[in-house]
C-alpha cells in the first residue's frame, strides 16, 4: 500500500460527504470531491482547504463517470479508496412512486456505485491494496421507516453489490463494506420530515438523538484504514439501535 493515500468521495457537496471528506484529510488522505451541485462543492472544498480538488460530476451518468475517473487518474494517479455517498431521498410509497422517479432514484443511488467501482476497482486491485465503502440506509433492513419504495429498494440494491464486490477482490487486498446510517442530522432529515415526525423519530431512537454526520465519518476512516483489512462484506450500522439484528 503507497502511504501516499487517494480517495475519491462522491456526493462531497452534501453534509455527510462533505464531513467524510474532511476526515479523510485529517487521515492523510488527499480526497477528490464529486458532486453534480458545482457551487455548493466549490464551497465545501474551499472550506477543507488543501488536499482536496472539487469535481463536478453527474454520478448517475456513466461517460461523464468515465471522462471524470480518467482525469482523476491523468492529474493524481490511481485512487485507493471510494465512497459510494451520492443519494436522493424519496418518502413516496408503491402507489405515488412513478417510474421516472424510480429510474432516477435506482441511477443516483445505485447505478452510480456500479458505475465508479468499475472505473477505480481495476487500478486497486493491481495496486494490491483498496477500499470502498457504500453508504446503504436502515431502510434497506427495515422496509423503510419513513424512506420510500424506491429509495428503499436503492439502497438494497446497493447492499447486495457490496456483497458481490466484497466477494470478488477479497483476494487482492481490497475491501468492499457498506455503512447502514439512520436519521443523520443533515437535510434529508430536516427538510423531508415534519416537526411532529422527527419528534416522534427522536423518542423512538434508543439513543434518543439524530446522529452527528462525523459519527459516521469516524467509522468510515477506520473501515479505509489498514487495520480494516479482514473486514469486507460487511453492513455497518449507525442507528442508535433504532434496529438491532
Ligand atoms: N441523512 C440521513 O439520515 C441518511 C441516512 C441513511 C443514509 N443516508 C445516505 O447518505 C448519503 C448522503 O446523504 P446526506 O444526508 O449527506 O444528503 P445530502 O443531500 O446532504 O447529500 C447528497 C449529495 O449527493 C449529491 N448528488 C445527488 N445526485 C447526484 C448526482 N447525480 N451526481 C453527483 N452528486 C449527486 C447532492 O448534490 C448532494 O450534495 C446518501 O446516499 C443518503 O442516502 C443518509
Amino acid at each position: 500500500m503507497s502511504a501516499d493515500r487517494l480517495s475519491v468521495v462522491t456526493g462531497a457537496a452534501g453534509v455527510l460527504g462533505a464531513a467524510i471528506s474532511r476526515r479523510l484529510v485529517t487521515a492523510g488522505h488527499r480526497v477528490i470531491m464529486m458532486d453534480m451541485a458545482a457551487d455548493r462543492l466549490e464551497m465545501e472544498a474551499g472550506l477543507i482547504g488543501d488536499a482536496v480538488w472539487p469535481l463536478a460530476v453527474d454520478v448517475a451518468d456513466p461517460k461523464d463517470v468515465e471522462r471524470a475517473c480518467a482525469t482523476i487518474c491523468h492529474r493524481h494517479g490511481d485512487a485507493d479508496t471510494l465512497i459510494n455517498n451520492a443519494g436522493i431521498l424519496s418518502n413516496h410509497k408503491i402507489e405515488g412512486t412513478s417510474p421516472e422517479e424510480w429510474r432516477q432514484l435506482l441511477s443516483v443511488n445505485l447505478d452510480s456505485a456500479f458505475y465508479l467501482s468499475r472505473a477505480l476497482l481495476p487500478a486497486m486491485r493491481r495496486q494490491g491494496f483498496g477500499r470502498v465503502v457504500n453508504i446503504c440506509s436502515l431502510a434497506m433492513k427495515t422496509g423503510g421507516l419513513t424512506a420510500g419504495t424506491a429509495y428503499t429498494a436503492s439502497k438494497g440494491g446497493l447492499g447486495a453489490l457490496t456483497f458481490s464486490l466484497a466477494r470478488e477482490v477479497a483476494a487482492e487486498g481490497v475491501t468492499v463494506n457498506g455503512v447502514a446510517p439512520a436519521y443523520v442530522r443533515t437535510p434529508m432529515i430536516t427538510e423531508h420530515l415534519t416537526c411532529e415526525q422527527r419528534r416522534e423519530l427522536v423518542r423512538q431512537i434508543p439513543v434518543g438523538r439524530f446522529c452527528e454526520p462525523g459519527e459516521v465519518a469516524e467509522l468510515i476512516a477506520f473501515l479505509v484504514s489498514q487495520h480494516a483489512g479482514f473486514i469486507t462484506g460487511e453492513i455497518i450500522d449507525v442507528n442508535g439501535g433504532l434496529h438491532l439484528d
